[in-house]
């Protein structure tokens, strides 16, 4: 069976001390609740408090995740930081391909499958985001966008690490901007890529895949978006930078 997840996705955001007072804030929330055991956790902060986190999470409350992570296995790369380097601060998941990344560091499909590789190659779980723009969907062109990025990001994988992935569907329209897509129109989308895993792996492998929903997800939404049978999650921007909003959403299931 497919895990539930909701992971929080930082950002570029906090100072070390507000990361350091969030963390402990979403520690004592989590110690009150009992997660239900097909549930996890993950909180992906910016780099530098990658350990702080991991401090934290102490193996049980929660997992840690990067935002990125460079292509390339390692040496003159200024600035990048390596899988095998997160793989060895003992995190276990990494987003790729968010649409930030696709918009404003020119991250093609073509990247997304290298850095889903070096993260397999490193024993982490990618977290691997599609999503359209509003002019696509505008134009209706949700699911051939959707489709491209699923199959230019993922199907060169087998069967055997198709599984270790986690898909977020995060609509771009939906992102920071209070606009959430309704449940009929995530259902809609999650359904049509668990369909396109279907058809490649089969429906057995299909099922086992965790798809998050991701775009101006609170506590307000997220009880109507987790019902729908293909939505597992969500991937949170804005509301994880509160420890009581993010939990709103860790106990919507
Ligand atoms: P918001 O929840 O702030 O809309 O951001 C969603 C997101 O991009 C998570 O990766």
């Amino acid at each position: 069976m497919r895990k539930h997840i909701v992971a929080g996705n930082w950002k570029m955001n906090l100072t070390f001390t507000e990361a350091d007072e969030l963390l402990d804030d979403l520690m004592s929330e989590l110690e009150k609740v009992e997660l239900p055991r097909d549930e996890k956790v993950i909180v992906c902060p910016p780099f530098p408090y990658i350990e702080m986190a991991s401090d934290y999470a102490n193996d049980s409350y929660f997992a840690v995740g990067a935002q990125n992570v460079s292509d390339k296995d390692k040496g003159a790369y200024t600035g990048e930081v390596s899988a095998a380097m997160l793989e060895s601060c003992e995190i276990d998941y990494c987003i790729v391909g968010h649409s930030e990344r696709r918009a404003y560091y020119g991250e093609t499909d073509a990247l997304v499958a290298a850095k889903v590789d070096q993260l397999l190659a490193h024993n982490l779980s990618p977290i691997v985001c599609v999503g359209e723009v509003l002019e696509e969907r505008e134009a209706g062109r949700q699911l051939e966008v959707v489709k491209k990025q699923v199959e230019g990001g993922l199907f060169h994988l087998d069967a055997e690490n198709i599984k270790k992935i986690v898909i977020a569907y995060e609509p771009v329209w939906a992102i920071g901007t209070g606009k959430t897509a309704t449940p009929e129109q995530a259902q809609e989308i999650h359904a049509y890529i668990r369909s396109l895993l279907a058809a490649k792996y089969g429906k057995e492998v299909a099922d086992d895949i965790s798809i998050l929903y991701g775009g101006s997800c609170k506590p307000s939404n997220a009880k109507e978006l987790f019902a729908c049978p293909d939505i597992d999650g969500g991937l949170i921007g804005g509301a994880s930078l509160k420890a009581k909003d993010f939990m709103g959403i860790v106990t919507a299931f």
